[in-house]
């Protein structure tokens, strides 16, 4: 196969990126920092940091610790509000070339719904991630992930709210039990495709102080520690629908790691963890990824999705 004639663009719902490779949600904010480095309109979109309705502060400090192989944040949704954000990251993007997906954080069900109706008329924006699986919230009944009957209650609001509009991806929480299970009942709510996964809820104790290391005493634990979960959480979900898109991350470093999750059942991936240490880490892995399909025979990525659940000699 030819490089020049290698399809490696994909689709999550109706919207459709000309690369597999995205930012992942909170790291790298709205990609002023990333475009010092390359351009925006390379990768497949930028997912920008959740926004919130109101301006926000977000967790007291420290917030962020270090694992192994990994991280802890302690972020607590820090942003400008909705409104400043569509006044200056929006349109921002959009003059930079970037697809744009959007990705929305509520306290309530209904303010899902508002935020999602500021969004129905925005010129440039792909695609809207309702993330209902922060975990760096004081009221841990405020992850909606969590409950499948809150889930449910959000990705409706946004559906109502949005029509036929928008595609709807909405992200989950490995923290659960049976994390098929909810994708199914997000799904039958309105969601035209997943983000899987959202850091795992974590802690780390200051041996010297003896006391929690973050000010928000618990963080979400990301990085290549996590990578695993994700590929577990990806396999099971699209085990069990295995026409709804995924959008992969957790951990990816490498054109193989993002390799590993599109065998797995991902239609594209996310690179987050890895860009603060690398800030080119998204080109990088999209050049390894594009080879490593090309050499293992893919005429597409579409093919190579969700390979790995076919019938082996090992597992006939
Ligand atoms: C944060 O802002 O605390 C992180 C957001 C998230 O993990 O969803």
């Amino acid at each position: 196969m030819r490089e020049s004639s290698f399809d490696f663009s994909t689709t999550l719902g109706s919207a459709w990126f000309p690369a597999p490779v995205f930012t992942a949600s909170g790291c790298a904010s709205s990609g002023r920092e990333l475009s010092q480095f390359f351009p925006l309109d390379e990768i497949g979109a930028v997912v920008t940091k959740s926004v919130m309705l109101k301006e926000r502060l977000g967790r007291p400090t420290p917030r962020m610790a270090e694992t192994p192989s990994g991280m802890l944040n302690s972020i607590g949704l820090q942003g400008p509000g909705i409104d400043a954000f569509l006044a200056k990251d929006v349109p921002w993007l959009v003059e930079n070339k970037a697809r744009v997906i959007v990705s929305i954080a509520g306290e309530t069900v209904d303010e899902y719904g508002v935020l999602a109706r500021r969004l129905r008329s925005v010129p440039g924006i792909s695609a809207v991630e309702v993330n209902i699986s922060c975990p760096n919230v004081d009221n841990r009944g405020l992850v909606f992930a969590c409950d499948p009957e809150s889930a449910k209650a959000v990705v409706e609001s946004v559906r109502r709210t949005l029509a036929g509009d928008l595609p709807i991806i909405v992200k989950l929480s490995p923290d659960v039990t049976n994390i098929a299970s909810i994708a199914r009942v997000v799904v039958d709510a309105g969601a035209d495709a997943l983000a899987l996964i959202n850091t795992l809820l974590g802690m780390v104790i200051n041996t010297d102080t003896m006391f929690p290391h973050l000010g928000g005493k618990t963080g979400g634990l990301s990085g290549p520690a996590i990578r695993p979960v994700a590929v577990r959480a990806i396999f099971q979900v699209h085990e069990a629908l295995p026409k709804v898109p995924i959008l992969g991350m957790g951990g990816v470093r490498t054109g193989r790691d993002a390799f590993e999750m599109i065998l797995a059942g991902a239609s594209g991936v996310s690179v987050g963890t890895a860009s603060f240490g690398n800030p080119t880490a998204l080109i990088d892995v999209q050049n390894e990824l594009k080879q490593l399909l090309i050499s293992k025979g893919f005429n597409s990525v579409q093919e190579a999705v969700g390979f790995a659940h076919r019938p082996s000699k090992a597992n006939p």
